[in-house]
């Protein structure tokens, strides 16, 4: 039976290349990439913090600890530290996937002596780094960097260089014009065979006399390798079961080389820190900030706004109040760091233009011109929510004005996938309600009020003269420290009552109704009431504009426990904010333990099926942690609890043995046990809601994209039902040509294949990223699932993006893990 396995294996692994392992990626003991890049981010930036504060005259406190808290508010942006804290994951991320996308290219991870094409996978990925923080692609920078760090890093796990004596790192790794000699070439035998814990002096002694650098061979499904050579060593490596056996590598303590394993990842940290001092100066101090997310580079405005003719006084609303709160931000850390504008009607949508110049983002909304708008009431306002969504920063804040309805309601999938994975908040200001003495709400609004509830958002209906009074929700929204305390939708309407923890970290506390004459009381923990009726109480002031009510308490300082009783006949959403330090993002990932415990983010819906796994991470500092996870279902009461395991640096994995029927929102309970204050209990939301599907699509990009060629992306649509004609929509945020199945015919269970071409224009520049979205609907148009890819246009001979997650690729991981029952 195992030998039968075995060959299926075999057959499956055919497919690629022999490779590798690496520095762990979880692990309760040993340093893993994670802290190695953690650590090689903190000192670097706390270098050019402190270079940037003598600039300035301005005396710079190392921190000691350095904490990515400390870190950010000695950097003189406290309120930073949440985005800091996302972009060190985003790396990360990118950092752990090379294990699993890359799991079998050797150069990935310099194994099987495969040093020159290791330097170049480094280099063209500095290279790429470099040329998306010239054009701003902060993101896609980002993640870059994290596979290249990977790379790097592996090197001094893999390698000899830690046995040749060496503590420093290789600089020649990062300089494509130094050479790397002296490497012991295929026919040197390298090593001699050891067992067990016996193996720290297997490297012949002639490799260390002549200095020559060598690294462990391995494979999942091969004994040989070259005569005499080292292994990488460890369970899965089948080479180190042949003469020489044994390995070199220093993974972690229990590694071959384990006793080596501190020294390693203590190099690996300073060839990290040399790796993003060589980006630094490429990118100057301001823009390495920028894509550490230290300079605000996540406070963003972005404004979606309908330009057909009716929207003259909207417009004139939009020039009021960007332009109020560019001026009384200005100069504070609050001031928004980058803008964001799209303006769509009928036909057109777009362009997305984006600066980080408040005077020119001013100069672009005073320059809007109407024009179109077609006969009827409709306009392409989800293309252009769509654009924003694609290419504003991950967890935007997005604000859509208009009066009409969506001409272009088939997008909504398409808009919530990018919803969900961007994990962006969107905010509608809709000018149609019916009247001023309204009993329903405006039917039209349906999928904006959907939209908005995904994305733990607010629809808010207004007539144009009262629309000034609704948007103070956009001052309130663009702070960096905004945090979520409770959400939730009802809708079919539903009397309930809701309580609401808020610790002692909140501040400005806002308590947001939405819904159509709801009736509500509010009581604060110290025991006042206060009902919707009475507009200034004992509570606090309740402002009311269209369905949107606001709930500002009066006294400054909100702990304790809130209760919020609501009747309504209409649908309602309840969402209370504040502004806190402390707070959590998730991802939904897959894990895969093979070679070790691996995992990626999932760019789709999880599956019903099986675990939902997601990866927390917690801001707020050293002493929050984490009590609780559950899945809190959006518009009704169920709440399916977690299990939470700490995987050290304020992150967590949380399983779910199974997810809520309906889109559901996580929440986290937590302790913060710095603050002496007997409110050391906390709660947050997360504002995206999400949800499982029976179907799934998943898609690969591999290979180069030039200006001027075709690029095919294969993807796979499954479903766990039953079958049919699954309609296919793909949308890419370039508008380049493309072609796709519009649908695609898959058995009961079954799955089914197609590919989506695209063309880049020649005069297409270098590094132009593209964000493409393939939704697959299932025949009866209840279900859905989606894939997002990044991919990048490079000139020249360019490194390939491959950017997507392969659950195939899982799939084969997770099959040999049982097999080797590991
Ligand atoms: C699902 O999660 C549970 C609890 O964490 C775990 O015991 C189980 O092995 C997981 N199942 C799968 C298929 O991963
Ligand atoms: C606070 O939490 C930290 C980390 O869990 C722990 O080491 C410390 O002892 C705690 N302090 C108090 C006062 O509970
Ligand atoms: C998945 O399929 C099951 C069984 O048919 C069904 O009960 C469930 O509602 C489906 N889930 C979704 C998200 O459609
Ligand atoms: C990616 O493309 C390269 C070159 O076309 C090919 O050799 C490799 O097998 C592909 N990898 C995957 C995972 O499809
Ligand atoms: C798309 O294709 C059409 C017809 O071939 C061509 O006229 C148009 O310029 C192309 N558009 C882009 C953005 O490449
Ligand atoms: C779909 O593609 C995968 C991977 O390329 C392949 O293994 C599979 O056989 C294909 N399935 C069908 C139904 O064509």
């Amino acid at each position: 039976m195992m030998i039968a396995n075995l060959v299926i294996v075999a057959a499956v692994l055919l497919l690629v290349q022999p490779g590798a392992l690496a520095f762990q990626v979880i692990s309760r003991t040993s340093l893993t990439h994670q802290q190695i890049t953690k650590s090689a981010i903190l000192q670097t930036t706390a270098e050019v913090c402190k270079a940037r504060a003598e600039q300035q005259g301005q005396n710079f406190v190392m921190p000691d600890p350095l904490t990515v808290e400390l870190l950010a508010a000695a950097c003189s942006s406290p309120e930073s530290a949440r985005n800091f804290r996302s972009v060190i994951n985003d790396v990360n991320t990118r950092n752990a996937q090379v294990d699993v996308r890359h799991v079998l290219d050797e150069e990935y991870h310099f194994d099987d002596e495969s040093f020159l094409r290791g330097r170049d996978v480094i280099t063209s990925g500095v290279d790429t780094v470099k040329a998306n923080i010239q054009q701003q692609n902060f993101e896609t920078a980002r993640e870059r960097l994290g596979e290249t760090m990977h790379t790097l890093q592996d090197f001094y796990s893999h390698s000899n260089w830690i046995e040749l004596g060496n503590r420093s790192p290789f600089t020649n790794l990062i300089r494509p014009n130094l050479p790397i000699d002296n490497i012991a070439d295929r026919n040197t035998p390298t090593c001699r065979s050891c067992v067990g814990d016996n193996c720290d002096n297997n490297i012949l002694d002639n490799i260390i006399a002549e200095k020559k650098l060598t690294s462990g061979y391995f494979s999942l499904t091969s004994f040989s390798k070259p005569d005499g050579k080292c292994s990488h060593g460890g369970k899965l490596d089948f080479t180190s079961r042949t003469e020489p056996t044994g390995g070199i590598n220093k993974d972690g303590f229990g590694s071959e080389h384990g006793s080596l394993h501190l020294q390693a990842a203590n190099a690996a940290i300073s060839a990290t820190s040399e790796l993003l001092e060589d980006i630094r100066a490429s990118a100057g101090d301001n823009d390495f900030l920028r894509l550490m997310g230290i300079s605000q580079i996540f406070n963003v405005l972005c404004i979606v706004i309908d330009t057909s003719e009716s929207m003259a006084d909207d417009i004139a609303e939009v020039r009021r109040i960007t332009s109020f709160i560019i001026d009384s931000k200005k100069g504070t850390t609050d001031e928004p760091s980058d803008y964001i504008l799209v303006p769509f009607n009928d036909p057109d949508f777009g362009p997305l233009t984006r600066t980080t110049d408040a005077e020119e983002f001013k100069r672009l909304i005073n320059a809007i011109s109407l024009a179109g708008g077609g006969t009827d009431n409709a306009e392409m306002s989800l293309s252009g929510l769509w654009l924003a969504l694609a290419g504003a920063p991950l967890r935007s804040g997005i604000f859509v004005f208009t009066d009409a309805e969506p001409k272009d309601a088939e997008l909504k999938s398409t808009v919530l996938a990018l919803i969900e994975s961007t994990k962006s908040t969107v905010n509608f200001l809709l000018t149609n309600a019916r009247s001023k003495r309204r009993r329903l709400s405006n039917p039209l609004n349906q999928i904006y009020q959907d939209l908005a509830d995904a994305s733990g958002g607010q629809t808010i209906e207004v007539t144009k003269d009262t629309l000034p009074q609704a948007t103070s929700i956009i001052e309130d929204s663009s702070n960096p420290a905004l945090v979520t305390l409770f959400f939730a939708v009802r809708s079919p309407p539903k009397a309930e009552h809701f309580s609401i923890i808020v610790d002692s970290s909140v501040t400005k506390l806002n308590i947001y109704i939405t819904g159509i004459s709801p009736t509500f009381t509010i009581t604060s923990p110290s025991g006042l009431s206060q009902s919707s009726t009475e507009a200034n109480g004992a509570v606090g002031t309740i402002q009311t504009v269209g369905n949107f009510q606001t709930m500002r308490p009066n006294n400054q300082n909100p702990t304790g426990l809130w209760q919020i009783t609501v009747g309504s006949t209409q649908p309602y959403s309840v969402k209370v904010t504040g502004q806190s330090l402390t707070d959590f993002s998730f991802d939904v990932v897959e894990v895969v333990q093979v070679p070790h415990p691996a995992y990626m983010v999932l760019a789709s819906r999880p599956r019903t099926s099986g675990n939902v796994t997601l990866l927390l991470s917690v801001t707020g500092g050293d002493s929050v942690k984490l009590t609780e996870v559950a899945a809190v279902e959006t518009m009704g009461t169920e709440t399916i609890d977690g299990s939470l395991e700490e995987l050290g640096n304020g992150e967590y994995l949380a399983t779910f043995t199974t997810a809520p029927r309906g889109s559901f929102g996580i929440r986290v309970t937590g302790q913060d046990n710095s603050t002496r204050s007997s409110q050391t209990s906390f709660q947050r939301y997360s504002s995206t809601q999400i949800r499982a599907s029976n179907v799934s699509v998943t898609a690969v990009a591999n290979g180069t994209w030039t200006p001027g060629s075709t690029f095919n992306v294969p993807f796979t649509v499954e479903t766990s039902q039953s079958g049919g004609s699954f309609s296919i929509t793909v949308r890419n945020n370039r508008l380049y040509n493309m072609t796709f199945p519009s649908s695609l015919v898959i058995g009961n269970g079954g799955r089914a294949n197609g590919t989506v071409t695209l063309t880049a224009p020649s005069d297409t520049p270098s590094c132009t990223d593209v964000t493409m979205t393939i939704v697959a609907t299932d025949p009866g148009a209840s279900d859905f699932n989606y894939a997002v890819l990044r991919l990048s246009v490079v000139a020249g001979v360019g490194p390939a993006m491959s950017l997507s997650l392969s659950l195939w690729f899982i799939m084969i991981v997770s099959f040999l893990n049982q097999i080797l029952h590991l």
